[in-house]
């Protein structure tokens, strides 16, 4: 495998975002940081869902589909990140944003356009839906009622892999047409929650519920917990407890409908964003890096040590938000965030170690 140096400085537009990100994470949860930038604190849910995320899973298509024009939108969420935490006043990083998400879209419809499938068109939808709420808040609207827009942003994409990836086991049409059923479900809660976002949040929940029930007899996932290769059983428990936590995340919207802030809020956001999205980033990484960068990830069992701490700090925060537990709350969000530090500090050691070794 060759190692390919073009991703680079897109990876790390992506991980400038998160690392501001977490800061910011950290100054909304209470630790008395200083704030680097007088945006900071306010940035964090576009840093991580558009500068973050946003750059990431664009820059993975572009890679893979190895047209020029398609490392747009990845540079377009990069420095969109930059922008919405340098500069205070908006609209230029929620423009550079909203464009690097119809990008995004541009790619997708190619995509579907080679390959029309039930993934692709998830995918797709994905794509639209990170796109809407960008535009929503380049408008003026405000993050609580966009938020359920970038949650099926990387809900979709996500299932959507899934999907595409499940084909293993060969679902029944009969199953694909409940997984097309559940999704539209979703999407219609998603945009109801524009009107009326108590109802619109719960039917996401319900949805949310549905997609976590149907992954155990559909996901692959469910069936290597007990694998015999140490990395495929690695990759088998984190995204089994990621589809735990999806199923958390919308039991806790279901039950509760929409918060605005504070604790209910932080517990439902993150039980989706924390336990489902970025346990799959710790699943995928072994899968995604190797194809991005072109260097193999050898597995480590210490691996295990940043997803057990992901996954217990994370139980520790929800507890915590619904207990009204504040200093709790403040420390299950920083060990959450020194998980994902351990994580990137693991990925980086075993890509020099393969670059090494060779
Ligand atoms: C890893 C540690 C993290 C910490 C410590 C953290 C902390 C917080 C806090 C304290 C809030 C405000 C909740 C409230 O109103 O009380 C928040 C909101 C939010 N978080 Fe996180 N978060 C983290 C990870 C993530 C991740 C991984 C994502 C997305 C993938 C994310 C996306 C969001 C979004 C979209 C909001 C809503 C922002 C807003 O209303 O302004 N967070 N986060």
């Amino acid at each position: 495998m060759k190692p390919h140096r073009f991703p680079l400085p897109f990876l790390f537009l992506s991980i400038l975002a998160l690392l501001a990100a977490l800061w910011a994470g950290l100054m909304r949860l209470g630790w008395g940081l200083p704030a680097p930038t007088p945006s900071l604190a306010l940035a964090h849910g576009p840093l991580m869902i558009s500068g973050f995320l946003g750059t990431l899973i664009t820059l993975e298509r572009a890679v893979a589909l190895k047209q020029k024009w398609m490392y747009i939108p990845p540079l377009l969420a990069g420095l969109g990140g930059l922008l919405t935490f340098l500069i205070q006043t908006p609209p230029l990083g929620p423009i550079l944003l909203t464009l690097a998400s119809l990008g995004g879209v541009a790619i997708l419809f190619e995509i579907t356009r080679r390959e029309m499938a039930f993934h692709t068109l998830t995918m797709l939808l994905g794509m639209l839906t990170w796109f809407a709420g960008n535009l929503l808040w380049l408008f003026g609207w405000q993050i609580f009622q966009v938020v359920f827009f970038w949650q099926a942003f990387l809900v979709l994409t996500i299932t959507g892999e899934r999907l595409e990836l499940s084909r293993v086991l060969r679902p029944s049409r009969g199953q694909q047409l409940l997984f097309a059923a559940i999704i539209l479900i979703f999407l219609t809660g998603t945009i109801v929650s524009v009107f009326s976002i108590q109802f619109g949040t719960r039917t996401t929940g319900a949805a949310l519920i549905l997609i976590a029930l149907w992954s155990i007899r559909n996901d692959i996932a469910w069936r290597n917990l007990r694998h015999r290769l140490p990395l495929t059983r690695y990759i088998a428990w984190c995204l089994a407890l990621g589809f735990v936590w999806l199923g958390v995340g919308g039991a806790l919207s279901l039950g509760g409908g929409a918060q605005f802030a504070g604790p209910g809020y932080d517990a439902l956001l993150h039980a989706v964003f924390i336990g489902f999205v970025i346990s799959m980033i710790f699943g995928h990484a072994p899968i995604i890096f190797p194809a991005v960068l072109g260097v193999p990830i050898n597995f480590q069992p210490a691996f295990y040590v940043q997803l057990i701490l992901l996954h217990v700090s994370l139980a520790l925060r929800v507890s915590a938000d619904y207990a009204d537990l504040h200093t709790l709350r403040m420390w299950g969000g920083l060990l959450n965030e020194i998980a994902i530090l351990l994580f990137m500090g693991m990925t980086v050691h075993s890509v020099r170690k393969s670059l090494l070794g060779k």
